[in-house]
């Protein structure tokens, strides 16, 4: 079984879509519902709707993709009455809500709607947007992440977890957990987009906003990402669960974050190149290495990384 745990909530799959990915309307995340994933993320959501920026936006290459979204969503409105109407729907089923201001005060009256709602599920705050012109990811600054989670955590009580830009600094793996163990977090999830990477076709760079700079995915950011859930899976209390995202093409992409500490893994690129078929396809190949290895459920070798 690839049952898994984040929190008291329990899934059927230990995959679902990353933020960004077949997660902008209904339509889309019902065709998440409905395939192998064992939940589902829903687009960012700011306060207001958002048309994002200038398309084309995302462009995938061989080893990945490029995106420069630019936050484009349907507004918290759309995206609450949906979580709640599948409360309803699929009383027995947890979904994650994922949100950011566009501001910080945004942010907290985004969280104390979600606090005074009926919803039921997981929050995850997206402290790594890489892509709206003029606001640094929130957490590369440790002391404004510190701050805005102290400000949180005084009224927002639902269970809530952050989604989290790579790291590539060994000190800043240890500063970045000493301000997450200081607070009462379900999860954080390593990682989203390696940020203002460039991609060039023809002379010409491949999207339109910024230049060409935008949110890198797929293949090019595994080892990274195994890096981020690493370090952090050594580093933090061990109530707060790791959700591992990053260059999941196959099964053994997902056995190597579920190694590195993983209890649950996103697929952002391969869902966008491949559809929700994906999920199937790679829960089979991990299914497969389980059984080969006589491992019954993820928790056999979850954070067992063999060290030389
Ligand atoms: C967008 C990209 C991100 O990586 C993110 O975390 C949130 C939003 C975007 O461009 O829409």
């Amino acid at each position: 079984t690839t049952k898994t745990k984040i929190g008291d909530f329990e899934f059927e799959n230990c995959f679902m879509n990353a933020a960004g990915v077949y997660c902008y309307d209904k339509n889309e995340l019902e065709q998440v519902i409905n395939s192998q994933a064992g939940t589902f993320v829903t687009k960012t959501a700011t306060l207001q709707s958002r048309p994002g920026n200038p398309e084309p936006r995302y462009h995938d290459t061989n080893l990945g993709s490029i995106n420069s979204m630019g936050l484009p969503n349907l507004g918290f409105d759309y995206y609450l009455e949906y979580l709640l109407e599948l409360q309803k729907t699929h009383p027995d089923r947890t979904f994650f809500f994922s949100l950011v201001g566009m501001s910080t005060e945004d942010t907290h009256a985004l969280l104390k709607k979600v606090q005074e709602s009926d919803f039921k599920g997981i929050t995850e705050l997206n402290l790594s947007c890489p892509n709206v012109p003029g606001k640094p990811q929130i957490a590369y600054d440790l002391e404004t992440t510190e701050k805005l989670l102290t400000d949180i955590f005084s009224y927002f009580k639902k269970p809530l977890g952050v989604k989290l830009p790579p790291y590539f600094d060994i000190v800043h793996f240890d500063q970045a957990a000493a301000v997450f163990n200081k607070f009462p977090l379900t999860f954080i999830n390593c990682i989203n987009s390696i940020g203002n990477g460039l991609v060039i076709e023809d002379e010409s760079v491949v999207i339109k906003p910024k230049n060409g700079f935008g949110g890198i995915g797929g293949e090019y950011i595994k080892p990274t990402a195994l890096a981020n859930v690493h370090a952090f899976y050594k580093r933090l209390n061990p109530s707060i669960k790791i959700i591992g995202t990053g260059g999941v093409l196959t099964g053994q992409d997902a056995f190597e974050h579920i190694l590195c500490g993983a209890s649950m893994v996103q697929i952002g690129t391969t869902l966008h190149k491949e559809g929700p078929s994906a999920f199937e396809r790679i829960t089979n190949e991990l299914k497969a290495i389980m059984d080969k290895k006589g491992y019954k459920t993820i928790e056999d070798f979850r954070g067992k990384l063999k060290y030389l």
